[in-house]
Formats: structure tokens, sequence, C-alpha cells
């Protein structure tokens, strides 16, 4: 029996988004708001989604306290009050858009998980923009 289970999650972040290689009148008309010079933030809210078999001795696919320390351990703890831009690795070269945001909690969290569950993630950047990956 496979089943997904789903850890809601939150953090709080902010960015700019920028493209080093365009100029900045070319920056301003592509990214909008996003782009301001001074940094802007955003309720970023998470959703990750596990998939795999029921364990049939604890009749778990994971142990949801597993998961939720989990996700605060390498992504609450690397995101939450940060400056994506200038503070997270990860961004020091990649534009922190969703889609780049949510490719790299992926990319994070599958490394810590177990081969035989598959990962699904969903990044609320405001409560009517969502991205997904694996989902
Ligand atoms: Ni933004």
């Amino acid at each position: 029996m496979r089943i997904s289970v789903i850890r809601k999650a939150h953090f709080n972040a902010a960015h700019r988004l920028y493209n080093p290689n365009w100029s900045d009148e070319k920056n301003a008309e592509v990214f909008g708001l996003c782009n301001n010079p001074f940094f802007h933030g955003h309720n970023y809210e998470l959703e990750v989604k596990v998939s795999g078999e029921v364990d049939p001795d604890t009749g778990y696919v994971i142990d949801m306290k597993i998961l939720s320390d989990l996700i605060k351990a390498e992504i609450e703890n690397r995101f939450d009050h940060k400056n994506l831009n200038l503070q997270v690795e990860e961004f020091k070269n990649l534009i922190p858009t969703a889609e780049h945001i949510c490719w790299v909690i992926w990319g994070i969290l599958r490394s810590k998980l177990p081969d035989n569950l598959d990962l699904g993630i969903r990044l609320y950047e405001t409560p009517r923009n969502y991205v997904e990956y694996g989902f």
C-alpha cells in the first residue's frame, strides 16, 4: 500500500530577483517589484510530501517527528529570517525565484531521505502563487 504523507512548514525570507548579465533597466522591466535593490520579504509556506510503502510494523510511511525535525534542521534553520541572496550559499549564483527555492529545497531533503521514499515539494510565495517539484 503506497501512501503520501505531507508536512507543512513555514519560513520568512528576503530576496531580490536580479540577473547580473542584464542592465538595471532590463532587470527592473522583467522582475518589477521583486527587483527592489533594497530587497523585500515573503512569508513562504512549504509542503513536503513523502510517498512510499506503509511499514507494516509501524503503520507509517515515515515518522512525522523525524520528517518535521528534518525540515526544521535543514530548511527552516537555513532559510528562516535570512536574506536568500546574501546569506544562503545556494543562491550566490542562482536567482532566488520560487522555482529555484523549491528546487533547492527538494535537493537538500532528497539527499537526507531514504531512496525508497519519493519526495515532492510545494512552495507558496504568496497565498495565490505556488510552485511544485516532484509533487
Ligand atoms: Ni519577491
